[in-house]
């Protein structure tokens, strides 16, 4: 590579500090999905830099709100939730497309391989789509899901949060993220929460948005997503831990 100041292709891999290990021993899962060899850059072409892109076609009716997708009411507590998407220089990122998945109030996923004993309901799926406006702001009504224990393992428990899926504006960007919820006693004991590095792991917890909660009908919950972004210059490199 030259000295030259980076071109509008190149992802700083820098930006994966924030991230967690691709292997951690107590994260399970990982056991089986880390790569078992040295990763190999491979320079990205125009197809991974510049898509997929979505537009408001992708969207069902109710995709935004979650508590409305069936016939009545879901069981459970009724919440807001809401933020921006920014790129790594804070800017909004707009039509970007969040999917959200998450169990019921229960703690019980919609999805069959899910056998907690903990019910289901009939009138809540847990999923939803939804695009960011011009600013980079999204918001969605859901149900407040339960907390649920991790099969298999003895008397562990996931705290509750919600699944998020993001790609931004091209596959370099994707994130794959879960929300947590701020004051949950479970959060020290997460195994997934404490994969992140310690000094990112406030990142995936959402505060409470009382300017947004809706009186007499739901509290709000702020949640900002950082994305990966494009090199604003070679000077960032120097400004990054400022
Ligand atoms: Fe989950």
């Amino acid at each position: 590579m030259n000295d030259a100041a980076p071109t509008l292709f190149e992802y700083d891999r820098e930006g994966l500090a924030a991230h967690p290990a691709a292997y951690s021993e107590n994260y399970l899962f990982t056991h089986k999905r880390a790569p078992l060899r040295p990763l190999h850059a491979v320079k990205p072409s125009l197809t991974e830099l510049t898509g997929p892109s979505f537009g408001p076609e992708v969207l069902n009716e109710c995709d935004d709100d979650l508590t409305r997708q069936h016939e009545d009411d879901p069981i459970g507590e009724r919440i807001i939730v809401g933020g921006r998407v920014l790129d790594e220089d804070g800017r909004g990122m707009p039509g970007m497309l969040l999917e959200i998945w998450q169990a019921n109030g229960a703690g019980r996923y919609a999805h069959e391989v899910d056998r907690h004993d903990a019910p289901l309901d009939p009138n809540f799926t847990g999923r939803g789509r939804v695009l960011t406006d011009a600013t980079g702001h999204y918001r969605f009504v859901t149900i407040k899901p339960g907390a649920y224990p991790v099969g298999g393992l003895d008397n562990v428990w996931r705290p509750s949060h919600i699944h998020l899926s993001l790609f931004g504006p091209s596959f370099l960007s994707r994130l794959v993220t879960q929300m947590y919820f701020p004051g949950d006693p479970l959060l020290p004991f997460d195994t997934i929460l404490n994969t992140a590095p310690p000094h990112s792991r406030h990142m995936m917890i959402a505060s409470l948005d009382r300017a947004a909660t809706r009186s007499e009908w739901a509290l709000a919950y702020r949640f900002d997503i950082v994305l990966r972004g494009r090199r604003a210059g070679a000077h960032r490199e120097h400004t990054r831990d400022g």
